[in-house]
């Protein structure tokens, strides 16, 4: 695992954007994998950034996302495919139907689960998987106590996810969904580079586990410490307990 330790979000994001322009050049058509969640905001402001200036285009790439809540309505702004939707895909050339999400608002949840991972193998694989960290070292919506070798299944959110969350929804926990659909950590483990992000002292016990604590389905971002390609970019300030 490749730890960058960089003084703020904006250098984080200039790097993984780096990351992302060269595997656009070499593949036009690579394989996405998106990240919802404040973490990943710089590095999409960054792509953007990019695009507009016209050194990146998106015209061919597709785009599989992490996780989903269960039962939010279609239109709601905290849908994550919405959420995608207004701070990525819809400012960059992106085709339509090129992102895809878990349906959490599917009749048969387990079936929507197994048809997401259908596609994501049709697609060939993600080349390149964004990636942030819950403050209690959970990775999409894989949850301390998550199997190492789960798939993309249904999930019941922690407490402490749903406070975290809560800021998405006026503060108010009630109405953060207690399920969700979430690619499994060994979906996650698939992708052929994982890149994650994390900074602020919120996360220092998270990526310290990470980094330096025994690979643990209580720690399920630690499953990361056995991927071949790993890249774990953080400021200083998550990384004072390293
Ligand atoms: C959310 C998402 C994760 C995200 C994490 C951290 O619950 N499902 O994909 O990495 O929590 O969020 P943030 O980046 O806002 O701290």
């Amino acid at each position: 695992m490749e730890v960058v330790i960089q003084p703020d979000a904006a250098a984080i994001a200039r790097l993984v954007a780096d990351e992302v322009q060269s595997l656009l050049a070499a593949r036009p058509d690579a394989v996405l994998g998106l990240a919802t969640g404040s973490s990943p905001l710089a590095v999409y402001d960054e792509l953007v950034r990019r695009y507009e200036a016209g050194v990146l285009s998106l015209a061919r790439v597709r785009a599989f996302m992490l996780d989903e809540y269960v039962g939010l309505p279609d239109d709601h702004p905290e849908r994550y495919r919405n959420v995608i939707e207004r701070e990525f895909a819809g400012r960059v050339d992106l085709p339509a139907g090129a992102v895809q999400g878990p349906d959490g608002n599917a009749e048969d949840l387990p079936a929507a689960c197994a048809a997401y991972e259908a596609a994501i193998a049709a697609a060939g694989g993600v080349d390149l998987q964004l990636l942030g960290i819950g403050s209690d070292g959970h990775i999409a919506f894989n949850e301390p106590g998550s199997s190492l070798a789960s798939r993309t299944r249904i999930k019941t959110l922690t407490s402490q996810t749903r406070r975290d969350n809560a800021r998405f929804f006026d503060g108010d926990v009630e109405a953060v969904p207690r399920h969700c659909l979430t690619q499994g950590l060994a979906t996650i483990m698939s992708a052929r580079h994982l890149v994650l992000v994390a900074t602020g002292a919120g996360k220092a016990e998270a990526v310290h586990h990470l980094v330096e604590g025994p690979v643990s389905a209580m720690w399920p971002a630690t499953i990361m410490q056995h991927h071949p390609r790993a890249t774990v970019l953080v400021d200083d300030a998550a990384a004072s307990r390293l």
